[in-house]
């Protein structure tokens, strides 16, 4: 067909629903704001690394669904999450993005989280142990037993990662994505780990987008990169294997970085129990992805901050024990393809922010094609059909007309 006018533009395609979206998913306002509530606010997301607050009393800061959250480590080693709110007026309480509370500060006794506010004070459970003038504000109306900080669920689990949820009773971590971590278990609890690389990018577009782009592979033709170096029969026979909750994994094939100028095997680095120069990704519903290429993890976590307004956390990370020699080398195979420098990331980005520009709020409602079928290997779009269809489930929408209530592909299908 030619290009086609108005109305031949904005017809359904001719593939089955399931197989393509409307892309008001991505514009609308009040779904967004409802994704926060019914998906954001409910979830697990994993906030940081356990080595990030490698000493007691180091904590950092971050965000969930504009919900101020702070993680600290005890003098017992456990770390805890908390809203990073005081419970007097109001106040965030620590605004610096990490630090330790070890030590004291002008507006901060040691070993508290301190409100400069009011001069309130919490230990690292959380308890509140100091309100100003109690008796004398409060004779035996309040104490300091009714005032401690909003305990929010938190776990170290796959590999370190620093799990939180804002929800009382999320589902337990182990069954919201102990399948999909199968693959690389192993490997991720053998040793420590630790963060070498943080960087964040604020892109205009929407998250799911960039959550697209880390469930399809289709746009390696993007990546000439991985072209050279992966295009190959072992390549295209990666399965692209979809699990509970929304979640997919991308198995794994040897990569030939030799055959890309310039670079080198990895294999001498490889993480435990792996054969060398491996490739798998874990991509965990509603937008964290973790990327074990060989010698180097790499995780991304997305934070929504508009429908068309998205930051992502991006770490890299090594093993705890590296040599400086060693470290330096995965620092080097991390960054040549993921670091803001690298062959791809800023490939991604251009694309997702691509799409950003043709999906502001009040453009114009379009069809998304998500209708390859390919036995479920790597150029598969079914990476995105299971999440569009989780997503689906939790918002109560119909991601292909999003004004709908909720059915599943089979119930579409026989519409
Ligand atoms: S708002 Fe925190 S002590 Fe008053
Ligand atoms: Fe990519």
């Amino acid at each position: 067909m030619p290009a086609r006018n108005s109305k031949q533009w904005t017809a359904n395609p001719p593939l089955q629903r399931g197989e393509w979206i409307d892309s008001r998913v991505y514009t609308d306002d009040a779904i967004f704001e409802e994704e926060l509530e019914l998906i954001f606010k409910r979830t697990w997301i994993p906030v940081c690394h356990e080595s990030e607050l490698p000493k007691p009393y180091d904590f950092r800061t971050t965000s969930i669904a504009r919900e101020p959250v702070i993680i600290c480590r005890g003098p017992d080693n456990v770390v805890r999450a908390f809203l990073n709110v005081c419970p007097h007026r109001g106040m965030i309480i620590e605004r610096r993005p990490s630090g330790s509370f070890y030590e004291g500060q002008p507006s901060g006794n040691p070993k508290r989280m301190t409100c400069m506010f009011h001069a309130w004070q919490f230990d690292m459970k959380g308890s509140c142990v100091y309100v100003s003038r109690e008796k004398e504000g409060y004779q035996d109306r309040l104490c300091k037993e009714d005032v401690g900080l909003r305990r929010l669920r938190c776990e170290v689990k796959f590999g370190g990662f620093v799990w939180v949820s804002l929800a009382d009773d999320p589902v337990p971590l182990e069954d919201w994505a102990g399948a999909p971590f199968e693959c690389l278990r192993k490997t991720l609890d053998a040793e420590p780990l630790e963060v070498f690389h943080y960087h964040k990018a604020i892109v205009d577009t929407n998250y799911k987008l960039w959550h697209d782009t880390n469930c399809e592979f289709y746009h390696d033709f993007m990546h000439y990169h991985n072209r050279v170096t992966g295009f190959n029969d072992a390549y295209f026979a990666r399965k692209n294997e979809a699990f509970d909750h929304g979640h997919i994994v991308v198995g794994t094939f040897e990569v030939n970085y030799d055959q890309y100028e310039g670079f080198e095997s990895r294999a001498g680095l490889s993480f435990p129990h792996l054969p060398p120069n491996q490739w798998y990704m874990i991509d965990l519903f509603p937008g964290m992805n973790f990327n074990l290429r060989g010698s180097a993890l790499r995780c991304d976590v997305v934070t929504p901050l508009g429908p068309n307004k998205t930051m992502i956390e991006f770490r890299g990370l090594g093993l705890k024990r590296d040599t400086k020699e060693e470290r330096q080398t995965r620092i080097n195979h991390h960054n040549s393809i993921w670091g803001p420098f690298g062959r791809n990331l800023h490939e991604d980005l251009i694309g997702v922010q691509g799409q950003g520009v043709t999906m502001r709020p009040g453009s114009e409602s379009r069809r998304i094609l998500h209708g390859r079928q390919e036995n479920q290997t790597i150029h598969d779009e079914n990476g995105m059909r299971h999440y569009y269809d989780e997503w689906g489930r939790w918002m109560n929408r119909l991601p292909s007309d999003p004004e709908k209530s909720y059915s599943p592909p089979a119930t579409i299908a026989a519409e």
